[in-house]
């Protein structure tokens, strides 16, 4: 019996979440396991009423579930940052969620805006680090507001928390078994302190896994790469800044924020998936998103439970549809079906 913490949140996020836990309930009883679902409210309605953002006691439980999954953060009405920190990063680094899972696969059937490239090309995953980096949030202001203002942010590389994501990523390409390779993205060149250490960890570690081949990508190289040739990559492990903008390049070349799903880990304790779009707010309530980004997030937190029958027939099931052409565009309001609609094809195809 599985605990699953559900925060819908806000925009299309409780539109994605249900069909998301429709197709998990499918994998559910296809393959026999149970579950049970607590839902919480976190996100901009409940701040606006009640100026709660996430309070402790909710942390706590997280940490006794087996899995969160998120639909989405982020509200017209409420200045950007306050629910994305107060909720998506303070449960990231509350928990100790250190990895930041993110598939970059094409499906055949899907169109990329990378010419000449297709599935067999565009198949790899990123792992981002996810809580320090530019995003601790350390750093101030000194003279705010005036011509003589300072403003700094620090980029945190803890030994510990460079080595453990590196390990996990050196681990998953050797699990994922395909070209076995593992490319550090980083920008040595220029910050010779903190991704120093990223590369001596990164070669330390390596050292232990002889069948790994290893390079290093410049992360303006890696974008460049990602586009003019994906295939040279098998799994990318970066920091969390960099991580955070070329899982976005990685999203579109894998068909867009339609399809793109994503992994808040810490292979000891809990887990977070999410989808990796936004709240979408022009689309609330017009049953017109894509869910299919948050139902392959719900097949990753399938894995993650160890439940792979079922994650492997939420993939096939995702698979089959976008194989079938069926599906006219992954763009919100232009799929030639409503979100509930993506939803119940999947599911049934996953009960079949
Ligand atoms: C992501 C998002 C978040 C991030 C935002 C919403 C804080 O862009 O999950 O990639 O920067 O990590
Ligand atoms: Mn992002």
């Amino acid at each position: 019996m599985y605990n699953i913490a559900l925060i819908p949140g806000d925009g299309i996020g409780p539109e994605v979440t249900n069909e998301a836990m429709k197709v998990f309930g499918a994998a559910a009883d296809k393959t026999g396991f149970k579950y049970e679902t607590i839902e919480y409210d976190f996100g901009g309605d409940r701040y606006l009423e009640t100026g709660e953002v996430l309070p402790n006691s909710a942390l706590d439980e997280f940490r006794q579930t087996d899995a969160i999954f998120l639909g989405a953060i982020g509200h017209p009405d409420v200045t950007p940052g306050i629910l994305e920190k107060g909720i998506l990063l303070r449960t990231r680094f509350e928990l100790d969620l250190y990895i930041n899972l993110r598939p970059v696969k094409l499906y055949p059937g899907v169109w990329t805006p990378i010419k000449d490239k297709g599935p067999e090309e565009i198949d790899f995953i990123i792992v981002r680090e996810n809580t320090e980096g530019l995003y601790a949030g350390i750093g101030g202001f000194l003279k705010h507001g005036t011509a003589d203002e300072v403003a700094i942010q620090e980029m945190i590389n803890t030994r510990k928390g460079v080595e453990r994501c590196v390990r996990y990523a050196f681990e998953l390409t050797r699990k994922r078994n395909k070209a076995k390779q593992l490319t550090l993205c980083d920008k040595a060149n220029v910050l010779t302190y903190a991704h120093d250490l990223w590369r001596r960890v990164f070669d330390e570690v390596g050292a232990e896994y002889a069948d790994i081949e290893t390079d290093y990508a410049f992360v303006d190289a890696t974008t460049m790469w990602m586009v003019k040739n994906p295939e040279w990559f098998d799994v990318i492990v970066t920091c969390n800044m960099f991580g955070d903008i070329i899982t976005d390049l990685g999203a579109m070349i894998q068909g867009g924020m339609g399809i793109a799903a994503s992994g808040n880990l810490n292979p000891e304790s809990v887990a977070m998936f999410e989808p990796i779009h936004g709240s979408a707010p022009r689309y609330t309530g017009k049953n017109q998103i894509n869910p299919i980004a948050a139902i392959s997030a719900a097949g990753m937190m399938l894995d993650h439970l160890g439940e792979t029958e079922g994650a492997g027939l939420v993939d096939r099931a995702v698979s089959d549809l976008l194989a079938s052409g069926e599906i006219k565009d992954l763009a919100a309001g232009r799929m030639g079906f409503t979100t509930a609609e993506i939803g119940d094809k999947i599911a049934e195809s996953v009960a079949s």
